[in-house]
């Protein structure tokens, strides 16, 4: 029933890897797939942050469940696109700051490249598990496409030449994790995912690979995270991924909220220009739901509260010397704001 489930937060899910290599397409899909399988009001919009709800992961993974049990306790999975461009490696490092678990996503026709190395060392840094996916199947000469079935299901129907095409490239792949220090296997021969990078093919043009992908991301991070995933019902934390002018709302700040609740009138405490900024929350902010998630003019609807994982709109007077990458954290009271001042100078 649905009082024996754990409240656990959704798990951030970063998404790293070299320019065109396919990570926004890959999310995309993941978005396509979940706006497919929705029930009414199932979606929710977030700001520079997609949510795929757990009902949906269930669907998707239903195939998978003989290879993947999967008993979902989290409430869905909170994904972030980052760029793969070189100039932008400071949104991939703040992606990788705010990441419970990450996929780096590597086109296997074309093997690592510079950034797919430096995601892996900021998400090493950080000691953030990830997953790689390995995208572009579809490329692989003689790919036969299954549209949106498991892997499992789809390389079973593959030649041996296309069988043994592809482990040569994901053996390629295989071979930079070890030159970074990691054990790597394709995901149906890993035997301890707390040992070894578990590689997944994928194509996000014909979906195949995407139920596998879901249920690992889902399976591990609750798994392993458990108890970086409780709920805790304090105050907010979160981190600054964009400060934007908005018609109307003056300087606004893009949120990804990680830990706590955040509340309208809440003391925030975040990263200046000049110093720290104590300011008090206007409007917690998110996109009206669309019914077409092509359209990409969006309007806001204001929320009194949001839980973390989110990713929200703040709009209070004083932001504009907000600085993105910034600490933001939410003073209980008064007495508080000193000290976290210092926090947020010092991060
Ligand atoms: P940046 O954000 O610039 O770092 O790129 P990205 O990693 O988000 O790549 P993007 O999703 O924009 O895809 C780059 C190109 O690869 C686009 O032309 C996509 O259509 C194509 N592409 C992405 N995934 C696949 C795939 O699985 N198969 C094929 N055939 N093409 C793909
Ligand atoms: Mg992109």
């Amino acid at each position: 029933s649905s009082s024996d489930i754990k409240k656990l937060r959704q798990p951030i899910v970063t998404v790293l890897g070299h320019v065109d290599h396919g990570k926004t397409s890959l999310l995309d899909k993941i978005r396509g797939t979940a706006v497919v399988r929705k029930e009414a009001g199932e979606m929710t919009q977030e700001v520079g942050a997609s949510v795929v709800p757990r009902s949906v992961i269930q669907k998707v993974a239903e195939p998978l469940k003989n290879i993947i049990p999967l008993k979902l306790e989290i409430p869905g999975l909170l994904f972030i696109d980052t760029p793969g461009h070189e100039l932008f490696s400071n949104l991939r490092k703040r992606g990788g700051s705010v990441a419970d678990i990450s996929v780096v996503v590597v086109d296997v026709t074309e093997g690592f490249q510079k950034q797919t190395f430096e995601s892996i060392q900021i998400l090493r840094d950080r000691r953030v598990p990830f997953l790689m996916a390995a995208n572009k199947i579809d490329r692989v000469p003689g790919w036969q496409p299954n549209p949106n079935q498991p892997f499992t299901v789809s390389i079973s129907r593959q030649s041996k030449e296309v069988q043994s095409r592809l482990d040569t490239l994901i053996y390629k792949l295989v071979m930079d994790l070890a030159q970074l220090g990691f054990n790597a296997e394709r995901f149906d021969r890993v035997r301890d995912f707390t040992r070894n990078v578990a590689i997944v093919p994928v194509s996000a043009k014909t979906g195949e690979g995407i139920p596998e992908l879901l249920a690992l991301l889902a399976g591990l991070s609750q798994r392993y995270m458990e108890n970086r995933l409780k709920v805790v019902e304090g105050p907010a934390k979160g981190v600054v991924m964009e400060v934007k002018e908005e018609i109307g709302l003056g300087h606004t700040i893009d949120v990804i909220v990680y830990d706590g609740i955040l509340k309208k009138n809440d003391i925030l405490v975040l990263a200046g220009l000049n110093g720290p900024i104590v300011t008090r929350v206007r409007g917690i902010l998110v996109p009206k739901p669309l019914q077409d998630i092509r359209i990409v003019k969006t309007d806001f609807v204001s929320l009194d509260e949001v839980v973390a994982a989110a990713g929200v709109k703040i709009s209070a007077p004083g932001l504009e010397e907000a600085i993105a990458g910034s600490p933001l954290y939410v003073a209980e009271d008064e007495s508080r704001i000193e000290q976290l001042k210092k926090v947020v100078e010092e991060e």
